[in-house]
């Protein structure tokens, strides 16, 4: 990331810088690999995918790292809650054998490894902070502080984003310049406010919250707007014509950015 001006904020009546292609690759590689992992990322790049988003959390001893749930066990061969494990526990774990055996090499990879995985495949990053029960301010500092000098020198800066508050308000005031999307499965009354209070560029939404007198409404705030989970290419291509910004799919392999332009 530059010194440049920081791209949170809108000024009104125009949009937000949004330096981020039209698709985005779900948890890693959406689900063509185990979610969260390096692997994911990878294949995504290989696909032509020029943005992931991934979830991130804090492990007992405070190191940033990708996992979806509060706990290891769906998607790991162990059992319990992240935040009561330390890193080097987690790191032990197996993350990719229970979406298929040729993955078992797979861990839950440290948010340093994915930012240096990130920017030597030239892969943008939305990083969806995603806190265990009660520690929503401290992975907010935490994750901004770390993706902040993560991407010091990579550009795009990393999208960071959350259903959490807490934890945006948090990453705000640790690291104001890095740009910030409020997330809602639906889209509440006073969303205008929320996402004003914490200044942020971008809404990410549930697409089926979405129609296009919504979109057209959240456009004329001064927001960018983020979907998730579209894996039909004809709901993507509706959307994007809409005026939606960015797609999240697992889809890789289906919706890519020249499908969505039609080509
Ligand atoms: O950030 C978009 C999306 O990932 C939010 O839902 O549950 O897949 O993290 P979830
Ligand atoms: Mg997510």
């Amino acid at each position: 990331m530059s010194d440049s001006k920081p791209l949170t904020g809108s000024v009104k009546g125009r949009a937000p810088a949004w330096p981020y292609p039209r698709v985005v690759a779900h948890r890693g590689g959406g689900t063509l690999a185990p979610e969260n992992t390096l692997a994911g990322i990878r294949l995504g790049a290989q696909l032509g995918m020029k943005m992931v988003e991934f979830d991130a959390k804090l492990s007992a001893d405070d190191v940033v790292f990708l996992l979806h749930d509060d706990t290891v066990d769906r998607t790991s061969n162990g059992q319990g809650a992240a935040a009561r494990m330390d890193y080097a526990s987690i790191a032990r774990l197996d993350a990719g054998s229970w979406f298929d055996a040729g993955f078992e090499r797979e861990i839950m990879p440290t948010l340093d490894q994915v930012a240096s995985a990130c920017l030597e495949l030239g892969v943008a990053a939305n990083i969806e902070i995603k806190p265990s029960p009660g520690r929503e301010t401290l992975t907010g500092r935490v994750v901004a502080q770390q993706a902040a000098s993560l991407w010091q020198r990579g550009e795009p800066a990393p999208l960071l984003s959350s259903f959490s508050c807490q934890a945006l308000a948090a990453a705000r005031d640790a690291a104001p310049a890095l740009p910030r999307g409020l997330l809602f499965g639906a889209l509440p009354p006073d969303w205008r406010e929320q996402t004003e209070s914490l200044d942020c560029v971008s809404l990410h939404v549930d697409h089926r919250a979405l129609d296009e007198a919504r979109v057209a409404g959240i456009k004329a705030a001064g927001l960018r707007i983020l979907v998730y989970t579209v894996n039909e290419l004809e709901r993507a291509r509706q959307l994007a014509a809409w005026g939606v910004d960015s797609i999240c799919t697992d889809r890789i392999d289906e919706i890519t950015v020249d499908r969505l332009a039609g080509a």
